[in-house]
């Protein structure tokens, strides 16, 4: 099977997964888009009301932002990224997973790692970042350094949607994004 006719397989088996209680509240799971043989996967934090109404990742303000910045860099979606969450159902009123939600949804993003082999993780946002980055992970401090885990190299930056609150982190997430265009390059 080819790796989109898994991840087409994978969207449709997540739709019926109870892993945890986030399940109760969805329209719809959000396994991730993107090219399936990119050599960067952004992770985001879960889907928000869109998302969970369209069934794609970062369809919303701040997905357009995040797209916008990724283009000024030469990435795109359709090119040569893959994004998911490390949620794939929606939180209640766009809260925080929990961490034992966050685990209880691991093994979907694990399989898609392991699926779509990247070279490097960009992580967005906190709670991206503090799964996969660093437990302890603060991003003013951090965005941008690149460590290795599990094989992979893995960078976290800031959530587009703390961009929206406060565009003057607008240039350090672009020289992050700058960074990882490079790194694939
Ligand atoms: N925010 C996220 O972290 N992920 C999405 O898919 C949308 C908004």
């Amino acid at each position: 099977m080819s790796r989109t006719a898994i991840l087409r397989q994978m969207q449709e088996d997540l739709q019926q997964c109870r892993n945890c209680g986030l399940c109760e509240g969805r329209t719809q799971a959000v396994l991730g888009a993107g090219v399936p043989n990119s050599r960067i996967v952004i992770v985001g934090e879960g889907p928000g009301r869109n998302e969970d109404e369209q069934g794609k990742p970062f369809v919303g303000r701040s997905g357009q932002l995040l797209d916008q910045m990724l283009e000024q860099v030469g990435l795109s979606r359709n090119r040569n990224v893959f994004i998911t969450n490390i949620v794939k159902c929606r939180p209640p009123e766009n809260r925080d997973p929990m961490p034992e939600e966050c685990l209880a949804c691991r093994p979907w993003l694990d399989k898609i790692l392991e699926l779509i082999d990247p070279k490097i993780i960009l992580c967005v946002g906190r709670i991206a970042a503090q799964q996969l980055f660093d437990p302890s992970f603060r991003v003013t401090r951090q965005h941008g350094e690149i460590r290795e885990r599990d094989g992979r190299l893995v960078m976290a930056t800031f959530h587009p949607a703390a961009l929206l609150r406060n565009p003057s982190y607008k240039p350090m997430m672009e020289e992050d994004l700058r960074k990882l265009a490079e790194i694939i390059a």
